[in-house]
């Protein structure tokens, strides 16, 4: 197993969140949220210690965070305009989030970069919006199976980590890092625990490269078909400071179930 890149034993609060991505609809919702609704109240002691949140899409994100409120669960976005405001018809803008309170964006999930044709360059300012409103942008990078097959992992997620550094270290505001293998997104394929502690040991010491501030206190997220029955493994690893979920964030329990198991982080 590869060394933690933070020998000093940083404390870093385990961070579940749950991207419903373009699925549901206000009745799939209501009782999505009332499924984690209830695990809050029945389960308040498994669930002590995790920070949990979910991204519904646009329209939701209202009902989202009149359920939530006051609850365990935040609410966050899957995605955020790179411009500030204006005549950006369809866009969303980062204050926008931030008036529907908010706490978390997605930022360059590999669906947007490969089916919306994101670049750093639009990456990097829809973080500095996201900061400037006062988010916590959810840094998405990884790798794809060809990349993966020609041993250029590294190499890649260098590249997804430098093109950003500049935009996560202009403030001292935080950003979290979710590390999503994309042939693991979906497909039912998950990283194994030794292969997500590789590369997020990996990510963690090119953010202290880039003189990244506190490198070593950034939480870093797996994402990729985490299940109940995996989470624990992924989540036992020294330098996986949560996860990023998807499908599985889709029904209570499943979600609930991994939140539990990175509340048991916290306790190790
Ligand atoms: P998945 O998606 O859990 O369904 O693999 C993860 C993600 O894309 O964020």
């Amino acid at each position: 197993m590869t060394a933690p890149a933070n020998p000093e034993k940083v404390r870093r609060k385990p961070l579940v969140l749950g991207n419903w991505k373009m699925n549901g609809d206000v009745a799939a919702s209501e009782q999505l949220l009332s499924g984690l609704l209830r695990g809050d109240r029945e389960l308040p002691d498994a669930l002590a210690g995790v920070e949990a949140g979910v991204c519904p899409p646009y329209p939701y994100i209202g009902l989202a965070a009149a359920r939530l409120a006051g609850s365990r669960f935040g609410w966050g976005a899957q995605n955020v305009a790179h411009f500030e405001d204006g005549a950006y018809t369809g866009e969303v803008s980062a204050t926008m989030l931030r008036d529907l309170a908010c706490t978390w964006v997605l930022v360059g999930h590999s669906e947007r970069r490969a089916l919306f044709d994101e670049t750093d360059a639009q990456l990097s300012a829809k973080v500095e919006f996201a900061h400037r409103a006062g988010l916590i942008p959810v840094v998405c990078v990884g790798e794809s199976r060809s990349e993966r097959e020609a041993l250029m992992t590294e190499q890649v997620l260098a590249a997804q980590i430098d093109g950003l550094c500049a935009a996560l270290t202009s403030t001292n505001e935080q950003f979290v890092i979710a590390y999503e293998p994309v042939w693991a997104i979906g497909t039912g394929l998950t990283a194994s625990p030794e292969q997500a502690q590789q590369v997020h040991a990996f990510i963690r010491s090119r953010l202290a490269a880039g003189r990244v501030p506190g490198a070593a206190g950034v939480r870093i997220l797996y994402g990729g078909s985490v299940k109940p029955s995996n989470a624990q493994a992924l989540f036992g690893q020294p330098d996986v400071d949560g996860g990023l979920v998807g499908g599985a964030s889709l029904v209570a329990e499943d979600f609930l179930s991994i939140c539990r198991a990175a509340a048991l982080r916290s306790i190790r």
